[in-house]
């Protein structure tokens, strides 16, 4: 393989084309069979939303690349054992494997159920690993990200990109509460969920998967739930369609 297969379904990806050359071609047929101008109007407004949607998909979510890490604070010294809860095919992994070359990062996935992304496998996330030329830094391992198998303290860094908001209230605090358990005292997590802000909101105006946090919008549901864990909030922010938390976990009373 020579380029990533981060496996998000066409759906995702390119469904806007549908709507887009279905509502081109009715514009086209509104202006040759002189339909009314309002309904020529209609389909004019549809098609340039299923255009801007596309483009939205493709230059601002860009679900087929790795992520880029949203703050240079995190892991700064650039070294650690860096655990990735919901790895999925990869694309939070390499944002840290990419943008921190001495870490290691240990990729966690239940790699079952649909996630946006299909028929997802630990192969797929070391292919992808390959094509960076980092998979010599990657070991993969599917666990339950509520329920995770390694010790208390055993990791340095954390991070978490649009997995843990697929989970329902319980499963929040439970990963939560294992993410906190597994770094040492100091340890840094990396909390990055979808934001729905004017970008999604354009692009998929239709209900979507990501339920705890659509259902209960803002920073502050989540900078609490971290706290609630054991970590210290040292930094939050927003990139176009997501939200960051930076905690680092407090010492042990
Ligand atoms: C939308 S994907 C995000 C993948 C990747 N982090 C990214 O940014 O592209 C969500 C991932 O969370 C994983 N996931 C959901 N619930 C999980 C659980 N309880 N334990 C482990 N992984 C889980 C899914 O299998 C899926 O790969």
């Amino acid at each position: 393989m020579t380029s990533y297969d981060f496996g998000y379904t066409w759906v995702w990806t390119h469904g806007h084309l549908v709507p887009l050359v279905a509502f081109a071609v009715l514009v086209a047929l509104a202006v040759w069979r002189r339909w009314s101008r309002w309904l020529a109007g209609v389909f004019t407004v549809l098609a340039l939303w299923a255009a801007a949607s596309f483009a939205i998909t493709q230059h601002v979510l860009r679900a087929n690349m790795p992520l880029e890490l949203p703050t240079a604070s995190f892991l700064h010294e650039g070294t650690g054992r860096v655990l990735d809860l919901g790895a999925g095919s990869g694309r939070s992994t390499l944002m840290v494997l990419q943008a921190r070359p001495a870490a290691h990062v240990t990729a966690v996935d239940i790699y079952r159920g649909y996630f946006g992304i299909d028929d997802n496998t630990p192969a797929r996330i070391m292919a992808n690993a390959r094509v960076a030329g980092v998979d010599g830094r990657l070991d993969v391992q599917t666990a339950d990200i509520r329920a995770l198998p390694f010790a208390d303290s055993s990791y340095d860094a954390a991070v978490s990109a649009f997995a843990i908001d697929h989970l329902n209230r319980e499963g929040v605090t439970r990963s939560l509460a294992e993410v906190s358990r597994v770094l040492r005292p100091g340890g840094e997590f990396l909390l990055i969920v979808l934001n729905v802000d004017g970008w999604v909101k354009v692009a998929y105006p239709l209900p979507h998967g990501h339920g705890y946090f659509s259902h209960s919008p803002g920073p502050n549901r989540w900078t609490s739930a971290l706290e609630g864990a054991g970590f210290e909030v040292v930094e939050q922010g927003t990139r176009p369609a997501l939200l960051y938390v930076l905690g680092r976990r407090r010492p042990t009373p």
